[in-house]
This record gives C-alpha cells, structure tokens and sequence, in this order.
C-alpha cells in the first residue's frame, strides 16, 4: 500500500527486452491518467530497446546483465539491491524473462506485480498463444497478477479477454493479445497508486472491494 504522505507511489519497472508494456504505463503517468512516478527501468540485459527509450524520457536506467552472474542467487541479490536504491511503492516486471528465486519474491512480497500473456491459470510458461492455439481455446488474453514463487501464478488483479480467431497465427493473437496488455497494465498501475488494490488474507484480490476485473474489446476502462 502506497504510503499516504507521500505526494506519488513510486514504480521501478523491470524487463528483458523491447519494453512496450513499460511505455505503456511510462506513458500513463507522463499523461497524468495514473499518479505515479516511475523511479527506474531495470533490464535483466546491459543494452536492450526498452532502456534505450526509458533513458530517452528521463528515467533512470540500468542494465543488469544476468550472464554476469554466477548463478541466479547472486544476481537476484544484485537486483534486490539495485531496486531498493530506487524505493519503490511497487515493483513491476513487464516481460521480464527470469524465474525468480524464493528470496527475491519474499523480500517483495505484496509489492511485486506481473503481466503474463494468458488467461492464467491457463498456459504458463513459454509460447503461450501457441499453446493457446493448439489447444483450440475461443477466447485469450492476459493476466495482471501478485508474484508468488510459483512461476506465472498468484493472486490475480484484472484480466482482459481477446477472441481467437480461426485464422490466427501466434503472431496474430500476439499482437491482440499485447494490445489488450497495454490497456490493462496501465490501469491496474493506476489503481495501485491510489491505493485502490487490496490482498486478502486468503489471497485473493479486491479492488475498491470487488474482486472480478475482467476487461474485454471496446470496454471502455
Ligand atoms: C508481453 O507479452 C508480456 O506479457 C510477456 O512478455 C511480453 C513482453 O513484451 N511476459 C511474459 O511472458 C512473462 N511470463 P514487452 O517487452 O513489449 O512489454
């Protein structure tokens, strides 16, 4: 929960790769629709896209190269460290390709957010509109969701559902599928920044006391 007295919660985002999710959010609390800061950008590369464009915005970057490190122990503590130099309110991975140890998600617990690309708990892992696709499944979409140290799992905050269509390709339901990525992880930033997101003591999510956040094409959020 975002401390009160202070005038804007405080983000530090963490990716891999081409960053588009973190525009987007980026972009939600340049335009002021979401009342945050982001703090930093943190990449689990030395030089990716997404950093490039973060530092072109003002925003702290940093690249942490995880094949600097030994194993994955050393550089989660490498990262636990470089987040907290930032203090962040939340910390939100936004494809950000690295299991995480259990002491990394511990040290975050209640403050670590994901996006994953399904209807969780439907295809985690990899390839997931592939395996949407060979599953035959009529509807896809994304997961925002509370990291826990069971990868792509945990209390899910919002969800927003896309059609498959019978022409679909991976790509194809990809690029649908990220779309409605860029709507649903702005939104869910700005209900975390107004402290609107509530974890219940059997895990579950309310937000502003309710706990079914389904999003679909053309709704308006
Ligand atoms: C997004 O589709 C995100 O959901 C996914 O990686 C992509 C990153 O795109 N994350 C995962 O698969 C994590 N399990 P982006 O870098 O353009 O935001």
């Amino acid at each position: 929960m975002p401390d009160p007295k202070k005038l804007r919660p405080r983000f530090v985002i963490l990716i891999s790769g081409q960053g588009s999710n973190m525009q987007a959010i980026v972009q939600a609390c340049q335009s002021g629709d979401c009342a945050a800061e982001v703090a930093a950008v943190i990449a689990s590369r030395a030089e990716t896209a997404g950093l490039a464009w973060a530092a072109s915005q003002g925003i702290h970057t940093v690249g942490l190269a995880h094949t600097a490190y030994p194993n994955r122990e050393t550089f989660d503590t490498a990262l636990a460290q470089t987040i907290d130099q930032f203090s962040p309110d939340y910390v939100l991975l936004a494809g950000f390709m690295r299991v995480l140890t259990p002491g990394f998600v511990a040290r975050f617990a209640g403050r670590l957010i994901n996006i994953h690309p399904s209807l969780l708990p439907s295809f985690p892992g990899l390839h997931t509109h592939a395996q949407a696709l060979a599953t035959g499944v009529q509807s896809h979409g994304c997961t925002v969701h509370f990291v826990t140290p069971v990868l792509d799992h945990g209390p899910i905050i919002a969800q927003g559902v896309v059609a498959v269509h019978h022409h679909d390709t991976p790509e194809s339901l990809a690029s649908r599928v990220l779309g409605m990525e860029h709507l649903i992880y702005p939104q869910v930033a700005c209900w975390l920044a107004q402290g609107r997101v509530h974890l219940t003591s059997d895990q579950r999510v309310l937000v502003d006391g309710v706990t079914t956040r389904l999003f679909t094409p053309g709704q308006h959020l």
